[in-house]
């Protein structure tokens, strides 16, 4: 899974354990994305670094809960390679819950049609995305579209449509139908394994505290002071983050949050003895991206 300077930097790491740890490196190009979302924030990048994490425990988990669901990265691939024996992901936001509820229901293969018969138009696409939409499946399409065709697949009210895009295409560098309904049915193959909530994460981690073996995955809305200022990725993306460390610190399970690296953050961590480790991704084109881990003290990564 990991190789030349990346398995040294995880061997590191496993053995030098510190309240802030070294650096892990992660390489992107390794993970198949099973997504049909290009989500901003999006875990991908982080899929090697999770299935470490849940392959290393003596028991698989019999559930993995994915409490901030976004783009279903690592939701999707645990179900996938069966990391967990389910996997249950809560995302508040109904355009992104659309999209989960209609690939894991029967109306998956509605979506992947609709996808291969759309003519990608910058009428046909404002057309489609203005429509009043009536059930959830429409408005699962229309939210696919916007992903794919506006800028950095950011889903935020004012969002605009890609100009430029990859090569100058414009708004179809990113429309891949064949490919995005090749993903929907390939979801469909183990949707059985997932379970999908449309609601607060913070409310469903209070009712799920108590129960064992849960392994919760924790990918809040966060961006640190100062950084992206102003700049609105997520129509929800306000929580009382004080509010989530407390009912985190109350879990039974074993648990991963991740957040951009602030000094805000490493001291809510702190404060409840949680351990905090580093991550450096290098993606495939070269740039590097920081992040932070946080998992309960006795967890060994
Ligand atoms: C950082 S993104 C998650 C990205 C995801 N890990 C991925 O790989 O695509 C945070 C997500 O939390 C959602 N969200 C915001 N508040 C929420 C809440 N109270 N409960 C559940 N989801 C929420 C946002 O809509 C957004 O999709």
């Amino acid at each position: 899974m990991f190789q030349g300077t990346e398995r040294q930097a995880l061997q590191l790491s496993l053995f030098e354990q510190q309240p802030i740890s070294k650096s892990k490196i992660v390489n992107v190009a390794s993970v198949r994305q099973l997504s049909p979302f290009r989500y901003p924030g999006g875990k991908t990048w982080l899929v090697p670094i999770v299935r470490e994490w849940l392959q290393q425990r003596d028991k698989k988990p019999a559930e993995l809960v994915e409490v901030f669901a976004g783009g279903g990265i690592i939701g999707l691939t645990a179900a996938q390679e069966r990391l967990a024996d389910h996997v249950t992901m809560i995302e508040l936001d109904p355009d992104v819950a659309s999209v989960w509820l209609t690939i894991l229901s029967g109306d998956a293969e509605w979506l992947a049609e609709k996808i291969l018969g759309f003519e990608l138009t910058v009428l046909n696409a404002h057309e489609a995305i203005e429509k009043p939409f009536s059930d959830t499946k429409e408005r699962a399409f229309q939210t696919i579209l916007r992903n794919r065709i506006c800028h950095g697949g950011i889903l935020a009210h004012g969002s605009g449509f890609l100009k430029h895009g990859e090569n100058g295409k414009g708004i179809a560098s990113r429309w891949y139908p064949e490919t995005l309904a090749k993903r929907i049915r390939y979801i469909m193959t183990f949707r059985d394994r997932i379970t999908f909530i449309e609601g607060d994460g913070l409310c469903h981690l209070r009712n799920v505290a108590k129960i064992p073996d849960v392994a919760f995955f924790i990918d809040p809305p966060y961006t640190a002071p100062g950084k992206r200022a102003g700049k609105r990725l997520y129509n929800f993306f306000e929580i009382n983050h004080e509010e989530l460390f407390d009912i985190v610190s109350t879990l039974n399970g074993d648990f991963m949050m991740t957040y951009d690296d602030a000094g805000s953050v490493r001291e809510m961590a702190e404060a409840r003895g949680f351990f905090v480790s580093h991550v450096l991704m290098k993606g495939t084109h070269h740039n590097k991206m920081f992040e932070l881990l946080v998992t309960p003290c006795e967890h060994i990564l």
